[in-house]
């Protein structure tokens, strides 16, 4: 593998996709399903050159470039971080062995899961965002919803990727069935509740990309830990392109409360809506809506899931090796400790606590795959 993306193939990549033809074959087979669903479910507004960033390399001297490209020719990508040789698994029952270059076939039905429920956000959110081109506030913002959407594409080439280079013919069916699906859809939704609603404004959008793709950057940062090294080195390439989408999250949310505040001074006035801007109460409500949306991203307080999942090496707590490996041995978070706040439980705890549930009791409200990052939250310095 090189760390820079080989640029004549049909499918950019830097996995040498060239050296496996099967597998070759059966992306190059999807791809054009991939243009049929862009084409029908992406942004809708015509365009011709858009300036877009685009992913070619995952070294540490830079690792895109940016230019005008009409997005229907945007070279979606297939990238992994560079491997680390001597990588060991952190946490769980198989901590202090290799990582794992193939699906053990013991997991092999779990990893399917969590590949596929991350893999089913991606596309969701560029359906959910389709129509925002049409009434953009500036050529800026309009610049910033492509560059998300055609990234966003980019995450579910990441998922088809492992789901076709390991997970065999079942791995196939995932990766058609994840155009199949569609956000809003009676007959086949996307998987998660957040990805089935609308975002029908400039606001929606700004909240989503500041309180759901926030959920998206905590996802990826618990696979990151993943003993199965494809996913950990997968996620830790998608999370460079995440902290733009937060960053249009952030300003944008920052823009339209600075303008309110701005309006309500120079008016004297709460009553603001006249003026050409949001009422507070407005924004409140988006955002204790998306809030709590984004709030069930990460499953219930206690989860079986989240657990077995924890404990078989699937998916760790947010910076797992780089915190929670230091800890000294006796400040392990095993008990319940009531000044850390809601996800007061640590892994280990709640790994400890439902272990008998792996049996197949499971007590999750939410979708199996996600809930880690509740721990997740315990453990970010910052945020
Ligand atoms: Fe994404
Ligand atoms: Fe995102």
């Amino acid at each position: 593998m090189t760390t820079a993306a080989d640029y004549t193939e049909k499918i950019p990549n830097n996995v040498s996709l060239h050296e496996d033809r099967r597998l070759q074959r059966a992306l190059e087979s999807w791809q054009p399903n991939f243009l049929s669903w862009w084409d029908a479910m992406g942004p809708a507004l015509p365009t011709r050159d858009v300036y877009l960033r685009t992913a070619m390399n995952v070294g540490r001297d830079g690792w895109a470039q940016f230019g005008f490209v009409p997005m229907r020719d945007y070279r979606w990508g297939i990238f992994l971080a560079e491997r680390d040789p001597g990588r060991m698994i952190g946490f769980g029952e198989h901590k202090g062995e290799p990582a794992w270059d193939k699906v053990p076939g013991e997991y092999r039905a779990d990893l399917r899961r969590l590949i596929v429920v991350q893999g089913d956000t991606e596309p969701a959110s560029v359906e959910q965002q389709r129509n925002l081109g049409a009434t953009a506030p500036s050529l800026y913002d309009l610049r910033n919803l492509f560059q998300v959407n055609v990234e966003e594409g980019r995450h579910l080439w990441a998922m088809v990727y492992l789901l076709q280079a390991y997970f065999g013919r079942d791995g196939r069916e995932e990766a058609e069935a994840l155009l199949h699906r569609s956000s809003g859809s009676l007959e086949s939704p996307r998987i998660l509740g957040a990805f089935n609603e609308e975002t029908p404004d400039w606001l929606s959008f700004y909240m989503f990309t500041y309180f759901t793709d926030r959920d998206g950057k905590y996802q990826l940062g618990t696979l990151k830990e993943s003993a199965f090294d494809p996913l950990s080195r997968t996620c830790e390439f998608m999370l460079k392109e995440e902290a733009h989408h937060m960053m249009v999250g952030t300003t944008g949310i920052d823009r339209v409360v600075q303008r309110t505040a701005q309006v309500m001074v120079e008016n004297d006035t709460d009553d603001v809506a006249g003026h050409g801007a949001i009422p507070l109460d407005v924004i409140q409500k988006y955002v204790n809506f998306h809030y709590s949306v984004s709030l069930d991203l990460f499953g219930g307080e206690t989860s079986t899931n989240v657990a077995n999942y924890y404990t078989a090496g699937l998916k760790g707590r947010w910076l797992e090796t780089r915190v929670h490996r230091r800890l000294p041995r006796r400040r392990e978070p095993v008990e319940q400790d009531p000044g850390r706040g809601r996800a007061g439980s640590s892994a280990e705890s709640s790994a400890r606590s439902v272990q008998p549930a792996r049996r197949g009791v499971c007590r999750d409200r939410g979708d199996p795959g996600r809930g880690e990052a509740e721990l997740g939250r315990v453990a970010a310095p910052h945020e």
